[in-house]
């Protein structure tokens, strides 16, 4: 019958057990100064080694032939523990044995000598699942129990056990193990399995295992049982990490506005039965590996892929910003959310898609914020005034029928141009690259001719482009009605946008902005 890898390499000595060093020297030190505890307790997370550790532990304290505060795992003894032969050693889960009776039983049985060990050692896995009544009729036997007795205790909830219990036993906090160590020991067990294992298949498998050696062997297990040769590729298929190219593709279609697209991918995704929660936190992982990237200079840590995914990761990661990566992630996670609540998933997810493709849409604090600001500075400019085609407030026009559309003037005020975003929106549904190399610029009026303010070198060479400069003319007309003189003005780092003209600040600054709405011809008062 097969044995499960995990099973056939559980370590037999603490010189075996990996990662754990600051346990297992200091059991190691007590077994050979024969000063031990009567009571343990091993805590940490799955499969790092817990249970290893007090098997290897109940030997060495009645080996015959103690090797280095290792078990001989040759003696009559260390054999007839590991055979079963020996009763002295038993392992109670605690998971089925919760109540007091188990533990009466245990403590009645705890008085009699051992049979042919130097101590009777009772593990108790799982400890935490004890009832309460358990937990107190343990108390008093390790409190003091008899001299023949140790007591070994794991868990991986430490939190759920009394206090009472955890001042009684010496502790050990198994740590997860790292994962140059789990590559290690999974390089060793295929060594003597005799399958061949590419290193970067045991990086990806070492980070996937996330510190448990359990998990990292079993993935071994699966992928051997498919090929004898591992590679990272097999890893990558076995553990489902393969088949990301929806995400990316959904990721471009954000990044470029491109609603439609998306719209049909997910189209796509739902008739081939994909689950569209599963969709969600799949583009939630997606969006939070390149955030990882924009955030951390050497992000192969924190990040579970292949190379090649990594490097298509961090393409696409520089063509965001990272408060784009925020703000998605955000709607994102809202998205889930209302996934789990059972709306309309389908739905649920075409809405957040219509919402992250159209930036117009978004009603988030931090957008309208943004986008107050950009009205606020129109009108101070006086750019409101002046300009009425593209941004749609029909009050103005609307709610005072007695005023002719403004002509649209032949000099624009000097200061910043309030529209310059109305701009480059425009200019995006021509030319989308440049508009998209221009979300940092700003415009500032002067004696009529418009100073372009920007950061970029890419830009200079991008102004002496002829087309460049006439698709921009363009953009600037459709919005202003204007044909100004352009310049372009590389500025340092970071823009900094002029103050505008202050506002006396004696007034109350949404009077201010009547009286000077008013003052540019537009009409409140029917309003
Ligand atoms: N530190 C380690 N060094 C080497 N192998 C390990 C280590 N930890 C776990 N293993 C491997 O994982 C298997 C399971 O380990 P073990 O049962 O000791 O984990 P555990 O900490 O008790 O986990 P759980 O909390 O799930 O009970 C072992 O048989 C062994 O193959
Ligand atoms: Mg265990
Ligand atoms: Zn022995």
């Amino acid at each position: 019958m097969y044995r499960a890898l995990y099973r056939t390499w559980r370590p037999q000595t603490f010189s075996d057990v990996v990662g754990q060093q600051h346990v297992t020297n200091t059991l190691q030190n007590e077994l050979k100064a024969n000063k031990l505890a009567h009571a343990y307790l091993f805590t940490g997370s799955r499969g790092t080694g817990k249970t290893s550790c007090a098997k290897i532990l109940s030997k060495a304290v009645n080996c015959e032939n103690l090797q280095d505060g290792n078990p001989c795992n040759e003696c009559e003894v260390c054999r007839g523990i590991d055979s079963g032969a020996i009763l002295d050693v038993v392992e109670i889960d605690a998971a089925s044995n919760n109540g007091v009776d188990n533990i009466r039983d245990l403590r009645d049985e705890a008085n009699y000598t051992p049979v042919r060990a130097k101590y009777r050692v009772y593990i108790i896995d799982e400890v935490h699942m004890l009832s309460v009544g358990a937990f107190n009729a343990l108390l008093k036997t390790l409190e003091e129990p008899p001299e023949h007795v140790k007591f070994i205790l794991a868990t991986t909830e430490v939190h759920k056990l009394p206090a009472t219990i955890l001042s009684r036993c010496q502790r050990f906090d198994f740590k997860r193990i790292e994962p140059q160590d789990i590559a290690g020991r999974l390089n060793f067990v295929a060594e003597r399995e005799g399958f061949a294992l590419e290193n970067e298949a045991a990086s990806l498998i070492a980070k996937i295992a996330d510190g448990g050696m359990r998990d990292a062997l079993s993935l071994l297990d699966q992928c051997a049982s498919q090929s004898k040769n591992v590679t990272a590729d097999l890893v990558s298929n076995v553990a489902g990490l393969t088949g990301h190219d929806h995400l990316f593709l959904l990721a471009d279609c954000i990044k470029n506005n491109d609603c439609a697209k998306a719209l049909s991918v997910i189209n796509d995704l739902h008739n081939s039965s994909c689950d569209m929660e599963r969709l969600c936190t799949q583009l939630i992982d997606h969006y939070r590996n390149l955030m990882i990237i924009r955030s951390v200079k050497q992000p192969e840590g924190l990040i579970v892929c292949t190379a090649a995914e990594l490097k298509q990761l961090e393409t696409q990661a520089m063509s965001y910003t990272l408060e784009h990566i925020m703000h998605i992630l955000g709607v994102l996670e809202v998205t889930c959310g209302n996934l789990r609540k059972g709306l309309n998933r389908r739905v649920e997810t075409e809405m957040a898609f219509v919402r992250l493709c159209t930036p117009n849409l978004d009603s988030s604090v931090d957008a309208l914020l943004k986008r107050v600001a950009a009205v606020e500075t129109a009108v101070r400019t006086g750019a409101v005034a002046v300009q009425q085609p593209v941004v749609s407030q029909p009050s103005a026009e609307e709610n005072a029928p007695a005023q002719p559309a403004a002509p649209a003037p032949k000099t624009l005020p000097d200061g910043e141009l309030g529209c310059w975003t109305d701009v480059i929106q425009e200019l995006k549904t021509f030319n989308l690259p440049l508009a998209s190399m221009m979300f940092n610029t700003y415009a500032v009026v002067k004696d009529g001719v418009v100073n372009i303010c920007h950061n970029s070198a890419f830009l200079v060479g991008k102004f002496k482009d002829e087309e460049s400069r006439k698709d921009l003319k363009k953009a600037f007309y459709n919005i202003t009605g204007t044909d100004c003189l352009m310049k372009f003005k590389k500025i340092a780092e970071p823009a900094n946008i002029p103050e505008p003209e202050p506002i006396p600040h004696e007034t109350d600054p949404l009077a201010d902005l009547l009286s000077r709405a008013q003052a540019s011809g537009i009409d409140i008062s029917s309003n």
